[in-house]
């Protein structure tokens, strides 16, 4: 274990299919990463196109610069101390690993959930839009998204809470000193008794 400061910018990167979970996990990790006393942004995909992609469709060109645009701001947190955190579903993989190229410490969170799961939950109802041909170019549908081939985190969801995944990827940071570890856990009151 090495030892961990709170002032060293890094990225987590988490993509994944719609519904699968990506902006759930994130948000509790940016709550638990801030409590450690880290300075974090959140570009949450949905939020990012309401603002900075404003306009912006969902052809691959669209998405190509969409996700550089969360890369670029992304990167100018990171190497300020700050813990850019995106979740955006960034399907292609070459342009995520351009990203992992110019980004320093960049961490790819993978939530790997099916998408059976991310159409059953189907949250916003887009999935069966996507079916009937109302959405076009739906990723998972009827266009791509190539998983990552090593991400340094990979995330289920579907069965297991929310906190195991953020632990998992907060077990991730620990282990590789980017931040120091959480509070031993506080125990039970019969067990401070004894
Ligand atoms: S990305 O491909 O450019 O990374 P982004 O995360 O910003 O996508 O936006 C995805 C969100 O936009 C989805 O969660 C969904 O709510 C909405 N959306 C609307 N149309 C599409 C589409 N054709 N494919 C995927 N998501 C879409």
């Amino acid at each position: 274990m090495v030892e961990a400061r709170t002032d060293v910018g890094f990225c987590l990167w988490f993509t994944g299919l719609s519904g699968s979970g990506k902006s759930t996990i994130a948000n509790v990790a940016v709550d638990e990463l801030r409590r450690r006393g880290h300075k974090v942004e959140l570009l949450d995909g949905d939020e990012v196109r309401e603002n900075l992609s404003k306009g912006l469709g969902f052809n691959k060109a669209d998405r190509d610069i969409n996700i550089r645009r969360i890369g670029w701001v992304a990167r100018v947190l990171a190497r300020n101390g700050v813990v850019a955190v995106t979740a955006a579903i960034s399907p292609y993989r070459s342009i995520r690993d351009e990203m992992r190229d110019h980004i320093d410490n960049f961490i790819e969170v993978y939530v790997d959930t099916p998408i059976e799961v991310c159409e059953t939950r189907d949250v916003k109802g887009l999935y069966r839009k996507a079916r009937s041909g109302e959405i076009p170019e739906f990723t998972g549908v009827s266009d791509p998204y190539e998983p990552p081939l090593d991400p340094e985190v990979r995330v289920v969801t579907h069965d297991r809470p929310i906190a195991a995944s953020v632990a998992q990827v907060l077990g991730y940071l620990e282990e590789v000193g980017l931040t120091p570890p959480g509070p031993a856990p506080r125990p039970k009151p019969a067990e401070a008794r004894a």
